[in-house]
């Protein structure tokens, strides 16, 4: 009894601890960018991230867990290499992957009328990283 409430209070303080490492900009932030992901990414790599979207099947290639970018990565969150593969601008290893080149098609779902001439902006962008970062496991 006294071990299970001492390991409550710790993981209470665990996360209180994690929470409070954010800042309220942050957390608006975040989530604008879960708005985001949902709207042009859960589709395919899943309302969680962790895969599994409607639209992943049939893909010939299975969309990447995107909670796990950090652990693929010696635990560190890939910032520039989830910026940068999301846009486009890496050469892919399978040039047949169905994962859109969103430099060039933009936040179509975000901006259906292609709002701010359907270009990715960077404040949205630099949210969704946000977003993305905080789902790492
Ligand atoms: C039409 C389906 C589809 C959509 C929509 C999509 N992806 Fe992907 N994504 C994939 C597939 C398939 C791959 C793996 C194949 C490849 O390398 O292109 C992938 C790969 C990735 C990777 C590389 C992960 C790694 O470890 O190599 C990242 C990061 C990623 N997606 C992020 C996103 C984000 C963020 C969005 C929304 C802005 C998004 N994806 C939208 C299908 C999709």
């Amino acid at each position: 009894m006294l071990i299970r409430s001492l390991a409550l209070t710790t993981t209470c303080i665990a996360l209180f601890a994690g929470c409070a490492t954010l800042s309220n900009d942050q957390r608006e932030a975040i989530k604008r960018g879960q708005g985001i992901y949902v709207k042009e990414c859960a589709q395919c790599h899943g309302p969680t991230g962790a895969g599994g979207g409607e639209a992943s099947l049939g893909l010939g290639e299975t969309p990447p867990d995107l909670t796990r970018l950090s652990e693929r990565n010696d635990g560190v969150f890939p910032r520039e290499f989830v910026r940068r593969f999301v846009l486009g601008l890496i050469d892919k290893t399978n040039p047949d992957a169905a994962m859109p080149e969103f430099a060039k098609v933009g936040l179509a779902h975000v901006y259906p009328k292609g709002g701010a001439d359907g270009e990715v902006l960077e404040a949205d962008f630099a949210d969704l990283l946000e977003y993305l970062e905080s789902i790492q496991k």
